[in-house]
């Protein structure tokens, strides 16, 4: 029941959708949970107060994950406030979608500078305090797109793929220091990210879905929690699927 009971874990974007739900699963097993935001603040604050009622410590981190300087402001405070990070959730991350040759590069840059650079940036942060602690698990929420590529989203899919690299080769370089490093690549899960996609190409991204329906952001987190578990201790440099067989590897 409380695998995770005495660990830190740290979720990027935990305030809402995908990194809510997250945040919430490693709470109920037993984390303490240090939730990461941008700018939603009040939603952030919901989340702590939820994890606190279920007798966890928990609190909100104001920090874009692309700035290097706030992310090492954020770690300091969440070191202070809660102890080391053990277990890293690097789940922000942003849409800028248009056709490549439409694409400016000031949207390229900022896909690229939360949803590659800010994962690089948190966990690199982060680890110092792992291998102190001679434990931790590393998950990055990557994507379907970063799997097989989408029209309209190069920049997307380019950071995404670009974490499947970067979990490949940061896992070979800390297994034997008991980190574990992996992946998550959700399909389309129901948050407001996918709120933003027309209703037609909703249609149609369940009619290529073989489950038939968008996933829910439990599912995600719950792929999260096994790779957080040290249940997973031998699962490392994977990327785990959880998209409805929309993209079989
Ligand atoms: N939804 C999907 O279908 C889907 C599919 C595959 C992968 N993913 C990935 O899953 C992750 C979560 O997606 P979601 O659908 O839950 O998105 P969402 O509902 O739009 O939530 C995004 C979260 O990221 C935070 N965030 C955004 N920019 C940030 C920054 N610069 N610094 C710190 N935090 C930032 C937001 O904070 P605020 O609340 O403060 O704005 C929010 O908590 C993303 O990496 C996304 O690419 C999603």
């Amino acid at each position: 029941m409380s695998e995770l009971s005495g660990k830190v874990s740290l979720v990027t974007g935990g305030s809402r959708g995908i990194g809510r739900a997250i945040a919430l699963a490693l709470a109920e097993a037993g984390s303490d949970v240090a939730v990461n935001y941008a700018s939603a603040v009040a939603a952030a604050d919901d989340v702590v107060k939820q994890i606190t009622a279920m007798g966890r410590k928990a609190k909100a981190y104001k920090a874009n994950v692309g700035n290097a300087e706030d992310v090492h402001g954020m770690i300091e405070q969440v070191t202070k406030d809660l102890g080391p990070v053990t277990v890293l959730v690097n789940n922000a991350g942003i849409t800028r979608d248009r056709s490549f040759a439409k694409l400016t590069l000031e949207q390229w840059t900022e896909v690229i500078d939360v949803n590659l650079n800010g994962q690089a940036f948190v966990t690199h942060a982060v680890l110092p305090g792992m291998l102190n602690a001679g434990w931790g698990r590393i998950i990055f929420i990557s994507s379907v797109v970063g799997q097989m590529g989408n029209f309209g989203q190069s920049n997307y899919a380019a950071a995404k793929a670009g974490l499947i690299a970067l979990t490949k080769s940061l896992a070979r370089e800390v297994a034997r220091k008991n980190i574990t490093v992996n992946a998550v690549a959700p399909g389309y899960i129901e948050t407001d990210m996918t709120a933003a996609v027309p209703a037609e190409a909703i249609e149609a991204v369940k009619k290529s879905t073989p489950v038939g329906r968008l996933g829910k952001a439990e599912e995600v987190a719950h792929a999260v929690l096994f790779l957080a578990s040290p249940k997973a201790a031998y699962v490392t440099g994977e990327t785990v699927s959880v998209n409805g067989g929309m993209y079989m590897m």
